[in-house]
């Protein structure tokens, strides 16, 4: 893998775009920073002369942003897949010693240098397709040092490919093995010392619980929520995907920026996610794998103008998913999102899904160069093919990086 820094510069002046709306377009890159886009008529003279990128027509969008993954993780679980094809469910599973917990023990098992090995090749399916912006939770290690070596990985993935990553600890995923029976104890561990040791070392940007009947109640998911308040880390919350525990209501009231899966959420929740402005992250790759049959409220979201995200919850359990624009085409075909409301969901409500909406998820001046041209002429081909790779080439953090 070449070093990231030694890609070429996307600096220049790139003509010959189609934007979203399907108007021509064009954008300056000066200092790996987008200086300028709008109409190619009406470029400013000082960036006239810049030298130019031709993109021959191509559409261009904004860097794909996937807001919800959990990439880093030892082994993987087909063997969890087979016996749901012989009929036992997530929950079954999961009582059956397998699930998260068969994670945790691989993730335990592997070293650092086997976590990024294994995590940079999933991450390269997704940056191919021009994700520039991801987000990466730990919560297959539930210990202090097995927790420490996920989001270290999460963060040297970012230097070594040029990518955004914002880390979330997700200590609160599941009972590790050794706390059986001792669900207070665990979560006393996280809010005591694993999440005040983790942000000392500049590990967390965000906390996140998976609050659910084979999880965390809703009172230990609030004493998370306490203590990421007390640290001044943002929360976001694993809500409402099997049944419904009133998490997002909760989320809500601590600002969460995210509710993610929510296909059991209530009117309630979605009232107060509107009122806090939250963000509703869907998983249509999750949904599917699970062969899920309660579709989430998107009618009731969009009539209270709640921002739909749209992610792949890569994870070797429930979406064992590479591809942001399969979820986009998922997120229609499943959920009935229109072709906007998708591309937004891997755009820009990702990005403000994860508190990056001033510099990710959008083409505009003052942002870094984070955009992608397509081998497609029309908006609505984003979501409708799927299993190919229409990329033309990837501006990714001021370089072309991929393309
Ligand atoms: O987002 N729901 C909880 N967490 C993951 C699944 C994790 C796993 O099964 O390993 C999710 O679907
Ligand atoms: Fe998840």
């Amino acid at each position: 893998m070449p070093s990231f820094d030694t890609l070429p510069s996307a600096d220049g002046l790139w003509t010959g775009l189609t934007g979203l709306d399907g108007q021509p377009c064009a954008i300056a890159v000066q200092g790996g920073q987008i200086a300028w886009t709008g109409a190619p008529d009406a470029v400013p003279a000082g960036h006239a002369a810049l030298p130019q990128h031709a993109g021959q027509g191509a559409l261009v969008t904004p860097g794909l942003v996937d807001c919800h993954t959990h990439l880093v993780y030892g082994g993987q679980r087909a063997n969890e897949f087979a016996m749901r094809l012989a009929g036992a469910s997530y929950e079954e599973v999961a009582q059956a010693g397998g699930g998260i917990v068969s994670s945790v023990r691989a993730t335990r098992e592997a070293t650092e240098e086997e976590l990024f090995a294994s995590a940079s090749a999933r991450l390269q399916s997704l940056l191919a397709e021009g994700v520039c912006a991801i987000e990466i939770k730990s919560g297959y290690g539930l210990a202090l040092e097995h927790e420490r070596k996920q989001l270290r990985v999460a963060r040297r993935l970012a230097t070594a490919h040029g990518v955004t990553v914002r880390t979330t600890f997700l200590g609160a995923h599941a009972l590790p093995p050794e706390y059986v029976g001792r669900s207070g104890d665990y979560i006393d561990l996280v809010c005591r010392e694993m999440l005040p040791a983790l942000h000392a070392e500049g590990l967390v940007d965000a906390v996140d619980v998976f609050c659910e009947r084979i999880a965390f109640s809703l009172a230990e998911t609030e004493q998370v929520f306490r203590a990421a308040q007390a640290l001044g880390i943002p929360v976001k919350l694993h809500a409402e995907q099997l049944s419904d525990m009133g998490g997002a209501a909760l989320a809500a009231r601590y600002g969460a920026l995210s509710c993610d899966h929510i296909e059991h959420l209530s009117q309630e929740g979605i009232d107060a996610m509107a009122a806090a402005g939250t963000v509703a992250v869907l998983l249509p790759g999750a949904y599917y794998t699970l062969r899920d049959t309660q579709l989430p409220p998107i009618a009731a979201l969009r009539a209270a103008g709640v921002p739909m995200a749209v992610s792949t919850d890569h994870n070797p359990g429930t979406s064992p998913a590479l591809s942001l624009l399969l979820m986009a085409n998922m997120a229609c075909t499943l959920f009935r999102l229109t072709v906007p409301e998708a591309i937004a969901g891997i755009t820009t409500h990702a990005a403000r899904a994860l508190g990056l909406q001033a510099t990710h998820g959008a083409i505009a001046a003052g942002m870094p160069a984070n955009f992608v041209l397509w081998k497609l002429q029309d908006a609505a081909e984003l979501a409708y093919w799927f299993g190919q790779r229409p990329v033309r080439c990837v501006v990714r953090q001021g370089r072309i990086a991929e393309g």
